[in-house]
């Protein structure tokens, strides 16, 4: 396994849609496997292949708490089948966008379909803060930031925020 390196918004590449992964293959699982440890090591709940410059409809997620025997979820071609007519706020950060937080409101309970590591077709039901997670990782395989279902005027400010960042991270 390897850790890979994540983009940082600003960054066009985060703002593309993904491609549908054909089938689960070796080398889809290598990157599964590569995506969870990456994002264990930045301690995050949730990553997106997007995420670390791969435009392929993968995204990983472990909602454990640290406590916690890990719970993580592979899933390529992730599809939200039904959700929830009831929607709930909740903070969200994301590891391209480091420390920014939010008040996201989306459904509150989803089914998921996806194909696992196995290339099995499946369906979860998911509630809490792991369909919120989902959710937010599938967005990302849209070019969905968390900060896009801010007002612009909130999405403007962290965004600025984010830029300079970055500019400071180029000049050090
Ligand atoms: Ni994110």
């Amino acid at each position: 396994m390897a850790r890979l390196s994540i983009l940082f918004a600003p960054d066009v590449q985060l703002k593309r849609r993904a491609l549908p992964v054909e089938q689960v293959d070796g080398e889809v699982r290598r990157l599964m496997d590569d995506m969870l440890e990456t994002m264990h090591g930045a301690n995050g709940i949730g990553l997106a292949a997007p995420q670390v410059g791969v435009l392929k409809r993968i995204i990983v997620v472990d909602v454990a708490r640290p406590e916690e025997s890990p719970q993580p979820w592979r899933m390529a071609n992730p599809e939200i089948v039904w959700s929830s007519d009831d929607a709930v706020a909740g903070e969200e950060g994301c590891l391209s966008l480091p420390e920014q937080y939010a008040e996201v409101v989306r459904p509150s309970r989803v089914c998921v379909r996806y194909l696992d590591h196995q290339n099995e077709m499946r369906e979860l039901e998911a509630s809490g803060l792991l369909a919120k997670c989902i959710q937010h990782e599938i967005d990302h395989l849209d070019g969905v930031l968390f900060v896009d279902h801010l007002t612009s005027l909130k999405r403007g400010i962290i965004l600025r925020k984010l830029a300079k960042q970055k500019r400071q991270m180029a000049t050090v």
